[in-house]
């Protein structure tokens, strides 16, 4: 079979934006010959947790483990079942599995594109343990609706904020109002690390229990209370993390800047996505949604402009997850129709109007 060559287009979706100061930051590390467990992940853990509003902060190797972990520590496993969106990166259901809980998913409000207090209620039974919330795409799903309902029925509210980081709903960041709040660090983030990831967390025991699973059940060396894993980040990942953290509202701004550019220009052409009124965007994804998907993308790819589909294909029609057959008729419709445009910071002005040039005549043709 021919192998499609791969696509690099000249106007890339996203890329990670490093410079001095993170060589900086990383040689500084180097040089001081603490590589784990040290002064680097303790302040980015500080920081982070301040820029959130989060009492504490809790660095890991990654957003799925990081997902992981929050359940555990909230005492979920087999059992238990969890309701999260299908339309998700599968991290968000794949971490339920590995706790040994059950997912059971939600169909999506077309408007923020995340889970909502009617989509879940349904859903509720007396195996509810939690409810984890998909900030997708950097919208904010309505978390105060979504905790009145969980505190109703006794479970916990997670946040994954993971496409998230800067959102903020009615004043709140995410992940300040569920028990845990998520965060990832991979390369395509608003702040990378390479891979890596945050809890935040307002609980004080909760945040003690996860610092213990995260470093094989122990609050001191050679004593371990539990049971836990290897879970920590890295000095060299807190060093970059902290120079990155400092950058993200101006990055946000500018990527809003350029959301509101395409909404103004693509009005009528495409479906645009919508942001409710009391939300804060991150704009990680700028997602439009059309009919003719085909012609849409080969009008992108004529003038090299870079694209992403999240997700044409959702956890519950997953192969992973064949005995789950939900209809999600809103998830469904969305699966077929999203095409996410580049939104980086960085994007120059002469780009963005390559892209639009593009959507015109691939939403024409
Ligand atoms: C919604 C969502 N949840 C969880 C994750 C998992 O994060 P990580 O890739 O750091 O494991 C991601 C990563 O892209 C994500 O988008």
């Amino acid at each position: 079979m021919a192998m499609r060559p791969l696509y690099s287009p000249q106007i890339p979706l996203s890329h990670p934006v490093l410079g001095d100061e993170e060589v900086a930051a990383v040689e500084q590390v180097l040089r001081a010959g603490q590589l784990a467990a040290g002064p680097e992940v303790r302040s980015f853990e500080a920081e982070f947790a301040a820029h959130c509003g989060a009492r504490f902060g809790i660095a890991v190797n990654n957003g799925t483990t990081a997902l992981e972990l929050a359940l555990r520590g909230l005492g979920i496993g087999p059992g238990d079942e969890v309701i999260v969106p299908s339309f998700t990166f599968i991290a968000t259901a794949n971490a339920v599995c590995m706790v040994g809980a059950r997912p059971v998913f939600a169909d999506i409000d077309p408007v923020t594109m995340c889970v909502s207090a009617a989509t879940v209620a349904p859903l509720l039974s007396s195996a509810t343990a939690a409810i984890i919330a998909v900030h997708l795409y950097g919208h904010p799903a309505p978390v105060d609706a979504l905790a009145a309902l969980c505190s109703k029925h006794g479970c916990a509210l997670v946040e994954d904020s993971a496409q998230a980081l800067g959102t903020r709903w009615r004043g709140r960041h995410v992940g300040t109002t569920g028990s845990a709040g998520v965060f990832s660090f991979y390369a395509t983030k608003a702040v990378t690390t390479g891979e890596g990831g945050m809890l935040i967390t307002n609980d004080p025991e909760l945040s003690e229990r996860l610092r213990m699973l995260r470093n094989h059940g122990a609050r001191e060396v050679g004593m371990h209370l539990g049971v836990g894993t290897n879970a920590r980040m890295s000095e060299i990942a807190a060093a970059i993390g902290r120079v990155q953290l400092r950058g993200l509202e101006a990055r946000n701004e500018a990527r809003r800047v350029h959301a509101r550019a395409y909404d103004q220009a693509l009005a009528g052409v495409v479906e645009h996505p919508r942001c409710a009124p009391d939300a804060v965007h991150a704009q990680h994804q700028y997602t439009i949604q059309v009919d003719d998907r085909p012609r849409l993308l080969a009008a992108l790819e004529r003038a090299s402009v870079g694209y992403g589909l999240y997700y044409p294909r959702p956890c519950h029609m997953q192969p992973a997850f064949a005995r789950e057959r939900p209809s999600l008729p809103h998830t469904e419709r969305a699966a077929a129709r999203v095409v996410s445009l580049p939104v980086r910071h960085d994007l120059a002005e002469a780009e963005r109007d390559t892209v639009i040039a593009a959507v015109r005549r691939g939403a024409r043709e």
